[in-house]
Order: C-alpha cells, then structure tokens, then sequence
C-alpha cells in the first residue's frame, strides 16, 4: 500500500489577498465544497490502495490541521523550512520500504478516477529505485512550475533526462518546442529508502539537521530545527538525482497556484470574463477574474487582469504575469 504524505505548510502568497499567513489557500474552499486539504484526504481515502496518511505542516495551523484531517498523523513544525526538510522528516519517519506518496495540498484534480490508475501504475517504478514525478502536458511557457525532459521509452514511466526548476519564460519556450517536456505535478512517488538516500546524497545538511530535530514522538524540535536550511525538494534533489522518472498524466490538474489558474478553473472558455460576488464588469471584457467581498468592484476597458478585494485589502494584477506577484505581495505585507 502507498503512504499518502500531504504538505500542508505552504504559504499560498500568490494567491494574497484570499489567502493569508493566518489562513492560507490549502484551508480555503478554493475549488469545492471543502477545503484543498479536505479535498487532498478525500482523493486518498480509497483503502485498496492507500494505508493511512501523514500531513505535514505549520504548527500554527494545528486546529485548522486537526479540524480538516481528522484522524490524520501529524507532523508540526515550528516554522517553514520548504518542502525538502518536510520530505525529509516523512521519509526518517517512514519505514525504509514504505512506498510514500508526497501530495501538495493546495492541489485540484478533477478527475481522480485517473489519478488512481496513475498511482498504480507508478509502484512499479517506485518499487525499482525511481523517484517517479508526474507530468503534466504544458500548454504555455509558465515560470512558475519545473519542467521535465523524458527520454523515449516503452515503460508508463519515463527515464528523465534533466529536471528544471522554474526556468524564465524564453528558456521555458524552447523547452515546449521539443515536444520532450512536461510540467511537474508536485506530487512525487518513492520508497522511504530512496529518497533518504538522494537527501545524503544531494543535501546532506538537510537529512542531518531534521534527523537531529526529530524527537522520539515524532515531531520537530524548535531549536534544531530552526538550524534547518530552507530549500524546495525541488532544488534539492530533483534537479540534481539521476533516478527520476516521469510519468505522463492527464488527469485535470491544476495547481491553483495563482489567478490565472484560478480564472482557467472557472472560466469555461479561455476568454470567458469570471466574475464571483460582489462585482460586476463591463459588457466585452475579456479573462479578467474578479471577486469581493468587500467593496463593491467596477472593472472597465480593461482585460486580462484579476482584481481581488477583501475587506482589508485590493490586489488589481496582470493575469499573465500572476506567477510572479511574490514580491509585491512580500513587500505589501510588511506594510502590516
Ligand atoms: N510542510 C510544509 N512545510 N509544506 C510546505 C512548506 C513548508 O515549509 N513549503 C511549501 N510546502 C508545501 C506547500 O503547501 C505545497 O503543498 C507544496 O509544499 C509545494 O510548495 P509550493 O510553494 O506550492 O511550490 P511551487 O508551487 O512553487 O512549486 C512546486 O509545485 C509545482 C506544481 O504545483 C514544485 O514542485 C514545481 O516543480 C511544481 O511544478
Ligand atoms: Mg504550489
């Protein structure tokens, strides 16, 4: 059986002001019902497949974490170090066999039914010693997401030849015109053993400062683990271990990592205006994505551009330029 590990310690800053430090994106009901990390646990709770799950995340989110994963194990940590020392702590908790499954939990899938058959049809791989990534077919030079290189193979899945984290938008170009290329999922498949091994190999200090912050039952030492170096799993091995495979999916997905692609999850056709409460637009615009609940909102002559308010805040923004707003939001909230 598979270990579903949900990460759910992320900051969602792109997607300020709905989502906040208090209450980030992963806590919203940004694409359902429940919210993303409610919807993460329930695209895992089929029991052939999946044994029980782990989530991984900030220990000031402990009621919210408690509240939507019940019954979940838990992992807090005292502060966020990225998601390479989070993987890092699964795969030391972890049994060395136990295939893991490392789950983003700001994630929609629209059709799990797919993402089933692609969990299974990765343990093979998992089992032979291959962190196996899935890919996603780009359809635009996003910066905002690694791209895979698979070399041609017979096997579902894929030998990679490189993996790049979040390349510029010319390099991310070339890369589609091979047609070799596809966007990684975040969401990664291995064996507890394997990956601990592509810590030691790649980023030792990470492996060594979370070992050292791990206490006897199971969670992370303030101190020690502040020592921790905050990286992306990404930059930490992906880029650089040489025992990737990907596997191609098609199965909805979509990272709902900024307003762009909460415009795509609503919009139903590409140019289709999508305006939720509390704002109107003029007749003629074209993808824009605008919500309030606070004022009343008013777009005009404009196109292509979210506008987002909230009672305490406004953020009008390109859509194009979405995956790029961390500094502006950064430098907003030290206004405070
Ligand atoms: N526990 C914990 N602690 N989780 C974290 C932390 C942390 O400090 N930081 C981030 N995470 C979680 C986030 O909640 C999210 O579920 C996941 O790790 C990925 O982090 P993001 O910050 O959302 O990464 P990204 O979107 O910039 O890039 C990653 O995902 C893309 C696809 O969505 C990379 O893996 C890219 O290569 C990938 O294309
Ligand atoms: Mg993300």
């Amino acid at each position: 059986k598979v270990t579903p590990v949900i990460l759910c310690g992320g900051g969602g800053t792109r997607l300020w002001p709905l989502s906040t430090p208090r209450t980030p994106k992963q806590f919203l009901p940004l694409t359902g019902p429940q919210s993303m990390v409610a919807e993460t646990l329930a695209r895992v709770s089929d029991d052939g497949l999946f044994g029980p799950a782990m989530a991984i995340g900030s220990s000031r989110h402990r009621d919210a974490l408690q509240q939507e994963l019940p019954g979940v194990r838990l992992v807090l940590e005292p502060m966020g170090r990225n998601s390479a020392p989070a993987i890092a702590a699964a795969t030391l908790l972890a049994d060395p066999d136990e295939i893991l499954l490392i789950l983003p939990a700001d994630h929609h899938i629209k059709d799990v039914a797919a993402f089933h058959r692609t969990i299974r049809n990765a343990q093979p791989a998992a089992c032979e010693g291959q962190i196996v990534t899935f890919g996603i077919k780009p359809d635009f030079p996003a910066t905002g997401y690694g791209y895979i290189e698979a070399l041609p193979a017979d096997s579902a899945a894929k030998p990679v030849a490189r993996f790049v984290e979040k390349p510029d938008v010319e390099t991310a170009r070339t890369y589609i015109e091979t047609g070799r290329f596809y966007w990684n999922a975040g969401i990664f498949m291995f064996t507890a053993r394997v990956m601990r091994e592509a810590l030691a190999a790649h980023a030792p200090d990470i492996l060594e400062s979370v070992q050292a912050a791990l206490t006897e039952d199971g969670q992370l030492d303030r101190t020690a683990f502040s020592r921790c170096r905050s990286e992306s799993i990404d930059y930490a091995v992906m880029e650089t271990a040489n025992n990737i495979s990907v596997l191609p999916v098609s199965m909805g997905w979509s990272d709902v990592g900024d307003f762009r692609a909460v415009h795509a999850l609503h919009a139903e056709a590409s140019h289709d205006p999508v305006v939720l409460r509390g704002a109107v637009v003029a007749p003629g615009a074209e993808r824009v994505f605008i919500q309030s609940s606070g004022p009343k909102v008013a777009v005009h002559g404009l196109d292509a551009i979210s506008v987002i308010a909230t009672r305490d805040a406004v953020l009008v923004s390109s859509l194009d330029g979405a995956a790029g707003i961390k500094p502006a939001v950064s430098a907003i909230q030290t206004l405070g």
